[in-house]
């Protein structure tokens, strides 16, 4: 079956392929206009979403298919007790193609089992969130023209941040990567990934906790929200939220050529003011998600235009 739980899935020149893909859909919308036509995509949303759900949507949509779902775990049978096996189950009698968000990690995976139809993780818990990563990746070939040589500030909440997880994976596999990681020291990247894919892989990385000092080396800033919804208790999150806020003092000390990322959404992490700077790209990103999940339904439901 085809599903995407994990971005590693994906090998750079299935990646390739995509992002190829996606700018000929940009080119040329029209020619997949009818792509999908007749095919259902089902979003199973146990977590509050506002971009990757309706952006799965929308590039269904655009692909002449249709959607179905729910967007609260609350308004399915979960609530009545169901299992995520069971509900997967009835949704593949349904749909093409499920994307589901869960707050569990591997819930996606497990669903896998018993779905019938391909299924992709829309982000599980602090886990991997890989459709993000194919929005980051589209938006880093845009803006730097491929994905050698950067040196990759990636700022904020690293310990429970899943988009983080997943873009780090995915750019391990290039050659002249470094990897600058700004956090507090709560909120580090996990061990697991620094052994089993940075240090697996020899990319040269360092932990530190300032922004300001690290600014200037950078090529990419990827900015990310602390998860209040994964920590345990509420004091620690007032305590960290607001650790970094990137404003345009802070800009300055960046290169002119550096792109500013973020997953959204944003709440204190990046001042507004920042919006109207030209590196800032955050917005670009999530028309790019929803052109790469276009290319990901077409891949995954084995669609030839
Ligand atoms: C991210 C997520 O859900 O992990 N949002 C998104 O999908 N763009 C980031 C976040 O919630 O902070």
């Amino acid at each position: 079956m085809n599903n995407l739980i994990d971005i590693m899935q994906l090998s750079v020149e299935e990646i390739d392929k995509l992002i190829e893909t996606a700018l000929d859909i940009i080119d040329n919308p029209e020619k997949y206009a009818e792509a999908c036509h007749g095919k259902k995509l089902a979003t199973l949303f146990f977590e509050p979403s506002t971009r990757t759900r309706l952006s799965f949507e929308a590039a269904m949509y655009e692909l002449g298919g249709n959607v179905l779902g729910f967007s609260a775990a609350n308004s399915s049978s979960a609530a009545k007790g169901e299992s995520v096996a069971d509900t997967v189950r009835t949704v593949g009698c349904y749909a093409d193609i499920i994307a589901m968000r869960h707050p569990k990690e591997g819930a996606p995976l497990v669903a896998t089992r018993t779905a019938g139809v391909p299924v992709i993780n829309a982000g599980d818990g602090g886990h991997n969130h890989p459709t993000q990563t194919l929005a980051d990746l589209l938006t880093i070939y845009r803006e730097k023209g491929g994905f050698e040589n950067l040196t990759i500030g990636l700022c904020g909440d690293l310990k429970f941040g899943r988009t983080v997880h997943s873009l780090i994976s995915a750019m391990s596999r290039y050659k002249g990567i470094k990897f600058v990681l700004i956090s507090p020291e709560e909120l580090k990247v996990p061990k697991y990934i620094i052994s089993d894919v940075i240090e697996k892989n020899n990319i040269p990385y360092e932990e530190v906790t300032s922004l300001e000092e690290n600014m200037p080396k950078l090529d990419i800033l990827y900015m990310t929200r602390v998860q209040r919804e994964r920590f345990f208790n509420e004091a620690d999150y007032l305590r960290l939220k607001d650790t970094y806020v990137l404003t345009p003092d802070k800009m300055k000390l960046g290169k002119d050529s550096l792109s500013v990322l973020h997953p959204l959404p944003r709440v204190n992490e990046i001042s507004v003011a920042v919006d109207d700077d030209p590196r800032a790209c955050y917005f670009k990103q999530v028309l790019n998600g929803k052109y790469m999940r276009m290319a990901l339904i077409l891949k995954l439901l084995e669609v030839e235009v």
